[in-house]
């Protein structure tokens, strides 16, 4: 294979020669006249291909304005301006690029762009961006850069300087106040950006949140999470394509039940006809096919590696209007507004989540009034029958083999006291599943 790869890669040399020539000779320049244009006809096709993946990665731009006063960004080789349209209402952009050539193109993405302020264009290579202060912006921008400059960790280094060092009183305080701190705290550091060595380790999983605790203000900041490694973690990624194997089996023996779940969805449509769906650990997406023509979905689940079963049943399912996989755990959908989701669904995952209540709490605050939530779960048998032995039995084995698991969790309860306004829950009996998991509630409840 690697004699195949380097023969071919000669043959391209070969043809390239003129090109190699023609760069010798200086005369490349003229291509770089050319390549704006190209790109700007290309970025249209990526941007409209990648549009919701670029607006959840710019989504949290505006918590980087820390200081109170106008964003600034700077966009390293910001090209013909293709990112500015995901730039948050109000914020100042720096431009940047060693290609003069593109500020035509750059011009017009700003008048198309008003809810921004344009600051400057700078001629410069992202390894050295003098022209620019230090300490000056909140945010550096940089897609489809770093795959064509000559120096990556240069380019970073120049990044940092730009960036503005955190300028909160608690950052002055923990810095002017660390001294003290370390004896009284026997030698505890409160200046230390813990979460960089988690990132680094190398764990498979990495689940890190940084909050705001209720304690003194020197050590409020706090991080919490986990991260696994090992057998476990590399089981969270094979799970997903077990999931989605199991799936098949579980939805042609489910398909009447869930149809049946599923049947008055589109009650909760709006006058307009436009229904917001947001599933809850969405898995490989196996509801999607229930789910009315046209309503626009939200995927959610915390495990990321489900994603490329995720695109799979999209892809089979042409008839919904996807707009974003949030990697997020039911118990905290912070990005998700208050009110704004007409229907949130969760099939086979109340089971597996840390803290119900806390996801029913959730449910309730995402949901618009009057919106619905849709719930199919297995839960523990009744205690005179032998499932109930069963599932008490195999439940720790069942647990790390589905992945956090819990087939003896009462859900029911659950759903009875999270305070929705109505509620229509029903005990069945799967047909044809596994015992353990034959005990199932099913309806909605609506807020
Ligand atoms: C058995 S799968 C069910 C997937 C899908 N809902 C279905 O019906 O096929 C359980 C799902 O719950 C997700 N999950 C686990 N803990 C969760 C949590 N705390 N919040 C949201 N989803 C969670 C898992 O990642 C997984 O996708």
């Amino acid at each position: 294979m690697a004699l195949i790869m380097a023969f071919c890669t000669l043959i391209f040399n070969v043809l390239c020669l003129p090109l190699h020539l023609i760069k010798a000779l200086g005369m490349y320049e003229i291509y770089k006249r050319v390549f704006p244009i190209c790109l700007y006809r290309c970025s249209i096709i990526y941007n409209n291909k990648m549009h919701d993946k670029k607006k959840e990665l710019f989504r949290s731009l505006p918590e980087f304005n820390r200081h109170g006063k106008q964003l600034t960004i700077l966009e390293i080789g910001c090209g013909t301006g293709s990112n500015f349209q995901f730039y948050p209402p109000g914020c100042k952009v720096i431009c940047t690029d060693p290609n003069p050539h593109f500020k035509k193109y750059l011009k017009s993405s700003m008048e198309g762009n008003d809810h921004i302020t344009f600051d400057r264009f700078v001629v410069a290579s992202g390894e050295d961006m003098g022209a620019i202060e230090s300490e000056s912006v909140d945010v550096v921008v940089c897609t489809l850069v770093l795959c064509s400059v000559n120096n990556i960790p240069k380019t970073l280094q120049e990044t940092r300087r730009m960036l503005r060092p955190p300028s909160t009183w608690t950052y002055f305080f923990q810095h002017v106040l660390q001294p003290p701190w370390y004896y009284f705290g026997d030698g505890c550091e409160i200046v230390r950006d813990t979460w960089k060595p988690l990132e680094a380790a190398g764990f498979t999983d990495l689940k890190l949140k940084h909050v705001e605790a209720p304690l003194l203000f020197l050590i409020k900041p706090h991080i919490i999470g986990y991260a696994i490694t090992g057998l476990y973690g590399m089981y969270k990624r094979l799970f997903p394509l077990l999931a989605y194997n199991i799936t098949f089996s579980y939805n042609d023996k489910m398909h009447n039940t869930k149809r049946d779940l599923f049947r008055n969805v589109g009650k909760f449509a709006n006058t307009d006809g436009t229904l917001r769906l947001l599933e809850i650990g969405c898995g490989s997406g196996a509801n999607f096919r229930f789910y009315p023509y046209g309503c626009t979905v939200i995927c959610t689940d915390p495990n990321p590696h489900f994603e490329k079963y995720l695109r799979m049943s999209m892809e089979a399912n042409k008839h919904l209007t996807y707009e974003t996989f949030m990697v997020v755990s039911g118990e905290d959908m912070e990005k998700v507004e208050d009110g704004s989701v007409d229907v949130v669904v969760c099939t086979l995952v109340l089971c597996s989540v840390r803290n119900v209540q806390e996801v029913l709490q959730e449910v309730r605050r995402i949901l618009k009034p009057g919106g619905a939530f849709y719930f199919l779960e297995h839960v523990e048998s009744d205690p005179s029958s032998w499932t109930f032995f069963f599932q008490h039995v195999f439940e720790p084995l069942w647990y790390y083999l589905g992945d956090g698991c819990m087939i003896t969790k009462k859900t029911w309860r659950d759903i009875e006291a999270a305070g929705f306004s109505e509620l229509h829950l029903k005990h069945i009996e799967a047909p044809k599943v596994s015992r353990m998991i034959r005990p199932h509630i099913m309806g909605y409840s609506i807020k």
